[in-house]
């Protein structure tokens, strides 16, 4: 796995050197130093032991004798019985834990930020700036995108323009208020970013795909925020997808509106509640089976 990523990133590395606009020397500086990052974390980090023992095992199991999925076919064939499909469900065996895992989700900072991200409804008026949000969708422009179709983009509502949000919801929900009223709901955060999945047609790659790649750049948005210590909530309902919503964030008749994100500055008091309490997190059995 370490080699094929690395010769991806080499081939972009030199590509971009073939460029007309000659690149700065401290660009090729940051090329190195990200392929340096990334070798080191697929060789030599917490994610080392487990990429050397995959390979080890691999070179022990002559390629042959593994299905697409790494397992040996004659085991696999022990195990289930002779007969159609009526017998499968007698055959599954759950996942194995009896080999203790070497992953430690509070030592890795990746690991730990993905376990301890919670929503912060309610943000302070500090927001990031347009520069730090380009440089967060730098950061979550890795969402996994089958056949790089990239059907996503946000928007940025700030200021006025969150009036104008509020307009809109409350034409679409036929709210009529009286002068100087307001819809406030859009004013709970300074900043709010709406999320767009905009799928193409794509012989191979079905318009579901896409939105699930529009929603995890919404998740892996949260994440970055938070892990850039920003508060963050995800918020949509049954207006987000109405025709005077739809207008004013101008989609296109193929596109879905998937929420707003508001965002701010993490509020002191919670901050405090943070640092002592941690949220226990849902157990994780529930969601891992085998077929
Ligand atoms: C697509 C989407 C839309 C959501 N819309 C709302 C919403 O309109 N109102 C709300 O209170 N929570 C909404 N949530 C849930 C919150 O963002 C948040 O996940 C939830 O309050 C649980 O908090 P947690 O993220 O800390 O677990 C939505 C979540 C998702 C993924």
């Amino acid at each position: 796995m370490g080699e094929l990523m690395g010769s991806r990133k080499k081939d972009r590395c030199k590509k971009s050197k073939h460029k007309k606009h000659k690149r700065s020397g401290d660009a090729g500086e940051a090329c190195e130093a990200t392929k340096d990052r990334a070798r080191a974390h697929f060789l030599d980090g917490n994610t080392g032991p487990w990429a050397k023992s995959l390979a080890a095992q691999d070179a022990q199991t002559p390629r042959s004798a593994q299905n697409e999925n790494g397992a040996d076919p004659a085991e696999d064939a022990a195990a289930l019985p002779q007969g159609g499909t009526a017998t499968i469900t007698a055959t599954r065996r759950g996942p194995d834990y009896s080999v203790p895992s070497s992953i430690d989700i509070v030592a890795d900072p990746v690991l730990h930020a993905l376990s301890t991200r919670r929503s912060i409804s309610k943000v302070d008026p500090q927001t990031p700036n347009d520069s730090d949000l380009l440089e967060i969708i730098r950061s979550i422009s890795s969402v996994a995108d089958h056949k790089a179709l990239r059907p996503w983009r946000f928007l940025i509502i700030r200021g006025d323009d969150r009036h104008r949000l509020g307009d809109a919801l409350d034409e679409a929900a036929g709210v009529v208020r009286k002068p100087g009223e307001t819809n406030t709901k859009p004013l709970r955060a300074e900043l709010l970013l709406a999320l767009v999945s905009s799928p193409v047609k794509h012989d191979k790659v079905p318009e579901w795909e896409q939105h699930a790649t529009a929603a995890g750049a919404g998740h892996l948005l949260e994440l970055a925020l938070w892990q850039a210590g920003w508060g963050v909530m995800w918020r949509s309902g049954n207006l987000t997808n109405t025709e005077p919503v739809r207008r004013l964030h101008r989609l296109d008749d193929h596109e879905l509106l998937m929420g707003w994100f508001y965002i701010g500055a993490v509020p002191e008091r919670y901050r405090q509640r943070l640092t002592t309490s941690t949220r226990p997190l849902p157990k994780p059995e529930q969601f891992l089976d085998t077929l």
